[in-house]
């Protein structure tokens, strides 16, 4: 397994239409790479990569991660 690899993903679960999650490119340069429109009660689950390292949420949501979980109030 390469680092910054593992089998821990995340849940995104949509409480309203059209949020929208964010994957963040990992290195030096920090941008968006990929959108993904979720329409309420949907739900993603997604893991950090080689690719990812970092994920925006936008609109009302409740993201379950194995460190607890954390609501947007979008
Ligand atoms: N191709 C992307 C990757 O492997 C897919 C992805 C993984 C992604 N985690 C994500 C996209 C989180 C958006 C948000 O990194």
């Amino acid at each position: 397994m390469k680092e910054n690899e593992s089998n821990e993903f995340f849940v995104i679960k949509a409480k309203e239409n059209g949020v929208n999650v964010i994957g963040l490119t990992r290195g030096n340069e920090t941008r968006f790479h990929h959108s993904e429109k979720l329409d309420k009660g949907e739900v993603m689950l997604a893991q950090f990569t080689e690719h990812t390292s970092a994920v925006k949420v936008r609109g009302k949501a409740v993201i379950y991660t194995r460190h607890g979980e954390v609501d947007t109030e979008g």
